[in-house]
C-alpha cells in the first residue's frame, strides 16, 4: 500500500510500471462504452473518497469513472462542506476517513495539507493537485506523448508560460522519465530552482531560455497552462497577462519547434490567452487524448496504490 504524492518521490520503476498498466488497461477496454465495467475488477468492494477543495472537471469525473470501471465505489466530498482544517485538524480527518474508506484522493491548496493527510491516514492518499504540483496530470501527459511518438526518454519538452504546479510535475517527470526540459517565461514566474536541480541531478538538461522562439527550437513537445491558477489572487490577473503575453503558444511559435512537435495543455484552457484556438484545434494538438488519458493513468495509479 503506497500513497501517490508526487512524481519525484515515486521510483522510476514504479512510474514506468504505472504507465505500462495504464496502456494495457486502455487497450483492454478497446473503446467499450464508458460505463462498461473492466473485465478485471481490482477495486471490487473498495470505497474511495474524492475530496475537492478547489473546482475540477477532469479530475473529478475521471477519478469517479475510473473507480467505477474497476468495480469500486466513490464518495465525492467538497472541502467547504467538511470539517477539514476548520473544526478539526487534517490529521484527525485522515484518521477518521481511514475507518470509512480504502483510499483518499485530495485536491487542495497547501502541499502541507496533502502531506499531513498522507502521514496520518492508514490508507493510500493520492495528490489530485496542490498549489505546488499536479502529478496525475503529468502521468497522463507522458502516456499521451508515448502513444503518439514512442518513448519520451531523450526527447525535448518545452514549457511556455507560468512556472506553476503543472510545470513542476513536468520537471519532475523530466528527471524520472529521462527527457530534456526547457522553461520559457518571465523571470518572476520561473519554476522553483529545487525542481530544476532535481531534474539535473537525474542527468537530464533542465534549462531556462527567455526567448520563446529560441526555446522551442528542436522541441518534440510544447506545453502550456493557464496564466492564472486557482490559487493565484485574481488581483494578479492583469500583471500576469502583461508578463506572459509574449509566451502565448500560437502557430508562429509552433513553427519554430520540430515540424512534428505535439502540443499539450492540461485544460481548462483560456483560448487566445495562453494558446490560440488555431493551435489547440490544430493537427499538432493532442489535448483531448491527454484529457482522456487522465482516466487510464489514474486507474493505474490507484491499482499501484492498493497493490490491486
Ligand atoms: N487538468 C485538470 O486537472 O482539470 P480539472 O481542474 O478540470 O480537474
Ligand atoms: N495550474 C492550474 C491547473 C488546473 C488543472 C491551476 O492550478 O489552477
Amino acid at each position: 500500500m503506497s500513497s501517490f504524492l508526487d512524481i519525484h518521490t515515486t521510483s522510476k520503476n514504479d512510474l514506468r510500471a504505472i504507465i505500462d498498466t495504464a496502456r494495457r488497461m486502455k487497450d483492454a477496454r478497446n473503446g467499450a462504452p464508458k460505463g462498461t465495467p473492466d473485465a478485471e475488477q481490482p477495486l471490487k468492494n473498495r470505497m474511495v473518497a474524492l475530496i475537492f477543495e478547489k473546482p475540477s472537471t477532469r479530475t473529478r469525473v475521471s477519478f469517479d469513472l475510473g473507480v467505477r470501471q474497476m468495480g469500486g465505489q466513490t464518495m465525492v466530498l467538497s472541502g467547504a462542506e467538511m470539517q477539514l482544517g476548520h473544526g478539526e485538524t487534517i490529521a484527525d480527518t485522515a484518521r477518521v476517513l481511514s475507518r470509512y474508506v480504502d483510499m483518499i484522493m485530495i485536491r487542495t491548496f497547501e502541499e502541507a495539507t496533502l502531506q499531513e493527510m498522507a502521514e496520518y491516514a492508514d490508507v493510500p492518499v493520492i495528490n489530485g493537485l496542490t498549489n505546488r504540483t499536479h502529478p496525475c496530470q503529468i502521468m497522463a501527459d507522458v502516456m499521451t506523448f508515448e502513444e503518439h511518438r514512442g518513448p519520451i526518454a531523450g526527447r525535448k519538452v518545452v514549457w511556455s508560460g507560468d512556472g506553476n504546479n503543472v510545470c513542476a510535475s513536468l520537471i519532475h517527470a523530466a528527471g524520472q522519465f529521462g527527457f530534456d526540459f526547457t522553461f520559457t517565461g518571465p523571470k518572476p514566474l520561473d519554476p522553483e530552482r529545487e525542481w530544476m536541480d532535481f531534474a539535473r541531478a537525474q542527468g537530464v538538461q533542465a534549462v531556462i531560455e527567455r526567448d520563446p522562439s529560441k526555446a522551442v527550437q528542436g522541441a518534440d513537445l510544447v506545453v502550456t497552462d493557464t496564466w492564472v491558477s486557482m490559487h493565484d489572487p485574481q488581483s494578479a490577473r492583469e500583471r500576469r497577462h502583461n508578463q506572459l503575453r509574449g509566451y502565448q503558444v500560437n502557430t508562429d511559435l509552433m513553427r519554430h519547434a520540430k515540424p512534428d512537435a505535439l502540443f499539450m495543455h492540461c485544460l481548462p484552457a483560456h483560448r487566445d490567452d495562453e494558446v490560440t484556438s488555431e493551435v489547440m484545434d490544430g493537427p499538432q494538438s493532442v489535448v483531448w487524448d491527454e484529457a482522456e488519458n487522465r482516466l487510464h493513468a489514474q486507474k493505474a495509479v490507484m491499482r499501484w496504490c492498493l497493490n490491486a
